[in-house]
C-alpha cells in the first residue's frame, strides 16, 4: 500500500459546509441492503461521535482563539457527518433489528482487527472482548424472534453464526479487572493505536444507542436486558481505552483521530458495494485528509515534532467486513472459559481464587435474576429452545460451550443450566419429527 495521508491536501475547511440535502440523504433499504454496508454505516457512525466528543475536550483546553476557531468548525463538520452516516438508516428499521446490526459490528470487526493485530496482547484482549459480544448478538436474537418475528438471520445474512458465548451473566466484572496493560507510544504500531481506537468509537456507540433506545420496547425483560448489555458495553470501552498509552497528549490524541477517520473511510471507499453510498464516503475521504492536514500542523506548531513518528507515512486497514465465523468458533471452543484477572492479566474459571473480585459483582447484580438468562427461558416458551443460526456441528456443541462458559459461583439463579438446554433442544427435535409426520 503506498497512501501516504500526510502528503494529500484533502478538501479544503471552508469547503466542506454541506446543505441540508446534502446532510441528510436517503437512507437505505433494509430489506435489500448488504448486511456489511449496514455495517459500515454503523461503524461510520460511532467514529465520527467520537471525532465530534474528542474535538470538544480538545477545544475547552486550547487558549489560543484562531485555533479555538478552527477545531469549532471541524467538529461542527464530524457532527454533520454523523447525521449522513447514521441518518442512512431507514425509520422502518426496528431498534431490535439496528441492535443486531450493532453487535455484529462488534463480532465482525473484533475478528478481523484480532487477525490483523501486531501486538500479542492487544489481540488477546480482542479476542476476549469478542466472544461477549458474540453472546449479546445471541441474547437480542431471543427477542428479536419474540418481540417482532424477526430471525437473526433477516439482519445478520448468515455470514456471522448466532449462537451462546461467554454467558453475558459473566460479563459484570470489577472495574479494576477490567483494566489492561496500555500500549507503549514510542514503540507501538499505528496499526494498533488506529485499531484500538476505531474498536473503541463503535463500543462507545454502542453503549449510547442501548443508553438512548432500550427503554423503547413495552417488555419488561428486554428493557432489563438493555440495562444489563449496556453495563457490558461500559465495561468494554473501559477496558479498550485503557490499552491506550496515557501519556499521549491531546495534539497527539487529535492526530490519531483523524488518522482513524482517514484510515476507516479509506477501506469503506474501497469496500462498499452500494454505489450511491460509495460516493459519499470517497467525499468523507476527502474531508478526513483536510481534517489530518490542520491535526497535523497544530501537532508540529504545539508539539515540535513530525507527525510520522505517531502516524506513520501510510494508511493502514482497520477492518475489511467479512465473514468471520471460522475464526471466531475457534476462539469460542477455547476461550468461553476464560476470565480477567488483576494486573491487566488473564485467568480461566478452574483458576479462580475464592476473593476473585468480580464474584461480588456478579453476586450483587445478578441477585434477583440474570435478564440475558430469561431472554432464553422465554425464548424455551415461545420456540421450545433457544433461537440460533449456525451450521449443524456448531450447533452440536452448543452445551458443551455453554457447560465451559459458566461459572459454579456467581451464578444468576435463573441460569439455564446444560441439562435444561439440553431438554430444549431434545423437545424442540421431536417437536419437529411429530410436526413432519402430521404433514
Ligand atoms: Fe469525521
Ligand atoms: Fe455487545
Ligand atoms: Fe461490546
Ligand atoms: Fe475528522
Amino acid at each position: 500500500m503506498s497512501f501516504n495521508p500526510l502528503e494529500e491536501k484533502g478538501l479544503p475547511i471552508e469547503k466542506q459546509v454541506r446543505n441540508w440535502h446534502q446532510i441528510v440523504g436517503r437512507p437505505y433499504n433494509k430489506t435489500d441492503v448488504d448486511c456489511y454496508t449496514r455495517t459500515r454505516q454503523i461503524l461510520m457512525n460511532g467514529i465520527e461521535v467520537e471525532a465530534w466528543g474528542f474535538k470538544h475536550q480538545l477545544n475547552r483546553f486550547v487558549p489560543d482563539n484562531n485555533d479555538k476557531e478552527l477545531i469549532a468548525r471541524i467538529s461542527r463538520i464530524e457532527d454533520s457527518q454523523q447525521a449522513t452516516a447514521n441518518w442512512m438508516g431507514p425509520a422502518d428499521q426496528s431498534v431490535l433489528e439496528t441492535t443486531l446490526g450493532y453487535e455484529q459490528v462488534a463480532v465482525d470487526l473484533t475478528a478481523w482487527m484480532a487477525q490483523n493485530e501486531p501486538d500479542d496482547y492487544v489481540k488477546e484482549t480482542f479476542d476476549f472482548g469478542l466472544l461477549e459480544d458474540f453472546d449479546h448478538l445471541y441474547r437480542y436474537s431471543q427477542f428479536a424472534y419474540m418481540v417482532e418475528g424477526i430471525e437473526p438471520d433477516a439482519i445478520v445474512q448468515g455470514q456471522t453464526d448466532v449462537i451462546i458465548g461467554r454467558p453475558t451473566q459473566h460479563h459484570h466484572n470489577c472495574n479494576g479487572l477490567r483494566i489492561r496493560k496500555p500500549y507503549d507510544k514510542m514503540t507501538a504500531h499505528p496499526q494498533t493505536k488506529v485499531n484500538i481506537l476505531t474498536l473503541l468509537s463503535g463500543e462507545q456507540q454502542t453503549h449510547n444507542y442501548y443508553a438512548e433506545h432500550g427503554f423503547m420496547y413495552g417488555d419488561h425483560v428486554l428493557r432489563e436486558t438493555y440495562a444489563e448489555i449496556k453495563d457490558v458495553e461500559e465495561e468494554h470501552v473501559t477496558m479498550y481505552e485503557s490499552l491506550i498509552d496515557p501519556t499521549e497528549t491531546m495534539w497527539e490524541k487529535f492526530l490519531l483521530h483523524e488518522f482513524t477517520e482517514v484510515c476507516n473511510y479509506y477501506t469503506c471507499m474501497e469496500d462498499e458495494t452500494d454505489n450511491r453510498i460509495k460516493k459519499t464516503w470517497e467525499l468523507f475521504l476527502d474531508i478526513e485528509l483536510g481534517h489530518l492536514k490542520v491535526a497535523a500542523d497544530l501537532f508540529k506548531k504545539y508539539e515540535k515534532r513530525d507527525p510520522e513518528e505517531v502516524i506513520g507515512n501510510e494508511i493502514v486497514i482497520p477492518c475489511r467486513f467479512m465473514s468471520q465465523k471460522d475464526y471466531v468458533q475457534k476462539v469460542l471452543e477455547k476461550e468461553a472459559d476464560k476470565r480477567l484477572e488483576s494486573e491487566g492479566k488473564y485467568t480461566t474459571i478452574e483458576k479462580l481464587r475464592e476473593d476473585w473480585a468480580s464474584y461480588k459483582v456478579q453476586e450483587k447484580q445478578n441477585e434477583i435474576s440474570s435478564p440475558s438468562e430469561n431472554s432464553v427461558r422465554l425464548a424455551e416458551i415461545y420456540h421450545n429452545r433457544d433461537i440460533v443460526s449456525a451450521d449443524k456441528e456448531l450447533k452440536d456443541k452448543e452445551v458443551e460451550i455453554l457447560t465451559k462458559g459458566l461459572q459454579k459461583r456467581g451464578l444468576a439463579n435463573n441460569t439455564v443450566l446444560p441439562d435444561e438446554l439440553e431438554k430444549m433442544i431434545k423437545t424442540d427435535e421431536k417437536m419437529k419429527e411429530k410436526k413432519e409426520k402430521l404433514i
